[in-house]
C-alpha cells in the first residue's frame, strides 16, 4: 500500500535534521528557500505606537545584551557569504536610534554580490539621516505613516512629531531612496476614515502606499480580531474614491496584493498577514537586536547565536544552527488554529 493510500501526507513533516538536503542555503521542510534576512538592530523606540507597546515602553534590553557593531557584521556576513541571503531589511524597535547603523549599513553593502538593503523606520530621525545612510550604500526605505493629522498622530502615537515624519519622508525621496514605500495600520475609530487621504497623499508625492492589517503582536496583548479593520475593509473603503484593479505583475514573495490606482501606474498595497496569510511564500529569517534567530515574526522558539558566538563558536557552528533553525520553520503561522499563541517578544523587539 502506498502512502497515498494510507492518507499520509507526502511532505514530511520532521524536524530531523537528517532529512534536510546538502545545501548550503536556508531551506525549510515545505521547499521554501530564505533569501531575506530581517535584522531588527535595537528595541528601543521614539514613539509609542499604541497597536505596538504602551505608554511607559518596555523593559528595554541592556546594552550588553544587544549585539555589537561586530556581532552583527558577523552574522550578516555569514548570511549574505555563506547561507544565500541576498536582501538585507534593517528594522527595531526604530533602527534610527542604533548609534551604529550608517557603519552595518556600509559592511552589509560592501559584501559580496552586494545584498539589497532597505530600512524600516518611523522616519523621525531620516531628515537627518537620508544622505550618510545612501552614502552607505542603502538602496530603501520604508516609512511607517498612519495619518496624516497632527491630532491623531499624538494619540496613536503618544507623540507630537508629525512633522517629522513628513520631513524624514521628503529627504528620502531627494535622495533617491526608492521606491519610498508608507506602512499604514489602520485602527477602528482612530484613524480608519484616512485611508483615502493617504493614499492620495502618497500618490502626489510619489510614495508606494502599503496597508498592513494590526496583527497580535502588541506588547500589551490588546489586539481583537474582530476589532481589526480587515484588507476587505480597507478595500473597500478606497474603493469608495479609487477606481482599483488588481496589478497582475508578479507578486512573488512580496506579502502585499497589490492595486492599481485609477488604471496606474500608481499601485496601493495590502498586506493583509492575517485574514489571507502568505505564509507559503514566505522568504525571511530573521535575526533579533540581542542574537536570537526566528524563522518567523509568529515563532514561539528562538535560536540563540549571541551565546555560542560569545563563547568562541566557529562560523562552522554558527551556520549549523542558522540552517537547522530555518529547516524546522513552520508551515504557517497557524492564526486560525485554536492552538495559536502570540509569542512572547512584541514587534517591537523582533522587527517588523
Ligand atoms: N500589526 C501590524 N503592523 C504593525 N507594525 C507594528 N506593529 C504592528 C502590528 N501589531 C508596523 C509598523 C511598521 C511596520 C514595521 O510594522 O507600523 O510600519
Ligand atoms: Fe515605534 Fe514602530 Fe512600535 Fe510605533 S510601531 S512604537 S514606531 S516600534
Amino acid at each position: 500500500m502506498t502512502a497515498v493510500d494510507l492518507g499520509i501526507p507526502l511532505v514530511r513533516r520532521t524536524t530531523d535534521t537528517s532529512a534536510r538536503p546538502d545545501t548550503p542555503q536556508l531551506v525549510d521542510r515545505f521547499g521554501r528557500v530564505a533569501t531575506d534576512l530581517r535584522v531588527s538592530l535595537i528595541d528601543k523606540c521614539n514613539l509609542r505606537c499604541t497597536y505596538c507597546m504602551p505608554a511607559e515602553g518596555l523593559p528595554w534590553l541592556k546594552r550588553a545584551e544587544l549585539l555589537d557593531t561586530d556581532e552583527m557584521n558577523r552574522l550578516i556576513r555569514i548570511a549574505v557569504e555563506e547561507l544565500g541571503v541576498n536582501t538585507v531589511r534593517f528594522t527595531g524597535g526604530e533602527p534610527l536610534l542604533r548609534q551604529d547603523l550608517v557603519d552595518i549599513i556600509a559592511a552589509t553593502s560592501a559584501l559580496p554580490g552586494h545584498p539589497k538593503t532597505s530600512l524600516t523606520t518611523n522616519g523621525i530621525n531620516l531628515g537627518g539621516y537620508a544622505e550618510p545612510l545612501v552614502r552607505a550604500g542603502l538602496n530603501r526605505v520604508n516609512v511607517s505613516l498612519d495619518t496624516l493629522d497632527r491630532d491623531v498622530f499624538k494619540r496613536l502615537a503618544r507623540r507630537d512629531r508629525l512633522d517629522d515624519v513628513l520631513a524624514g519622508l521628503a529627504a528620502a525621496k531627494t535622495m533617491r531612496l526608492e521606491p519610498v514605500k508608507v506602512n499604514a495600520v489602520l485602527m477602528r475609530g482612530i484613524n480608519d476614515h484616512e485611508p483615502c487621504d493617504l493614499l492620495r497623499f502618497c500618490i502626489e508625492r510619489g510614495y508606494q502606499l502599503r496597508f498592513i492589517e494590526q496583527m497580535p503582536l502588541d506588547a500589551q496583548h490588546d489586539w481583537d480580531r474582530e476589532q481589526m479593520i480587515t484588507a476587505e475593509e480597507i478595500l473597500d473603503r478606497l474603493s469608495a474614491e479609487f477606481d482599483l484593479a488588481p496589478d497582475v505583475a508578479e507578486r512573488g514573495s512580496a506579502p502585499a496584493e497589490r492595486w492599481l490606482v485609477d488604471g496606474g501606474p500608481a499601485t496601493v498595497g495590502v498586506i493583509a498577514s492575517v485574514t489571507r496569510p502568505f505564509c507559503s511564500a514566505c522568504d525571511r529569517t530573521r535575526l533579533t537586536a540581542d542574537g536570537q534567530l526566528r524563522s518567523c515574526l509568529f515563532s514561539t522558539t528562538e535560536t540563540d547565536l549571541r551565546g555560542p558566538m560569545r563563547a568562541g563558536a566557529d562560523d562552522t557552528e554558527l551556520i549549523r544552527l542558522w540552517q537547522e533553525t530555518m529547516w524546522a520553520k513552520a508551515a504557517g503561522h497557524g492564526m486560525d488554529s485554536g492552538e495559536f499563541a502570540q509569542p512572547a517578544r512584541p514587534m517591537s523587539a523582533i522587527g517588523g
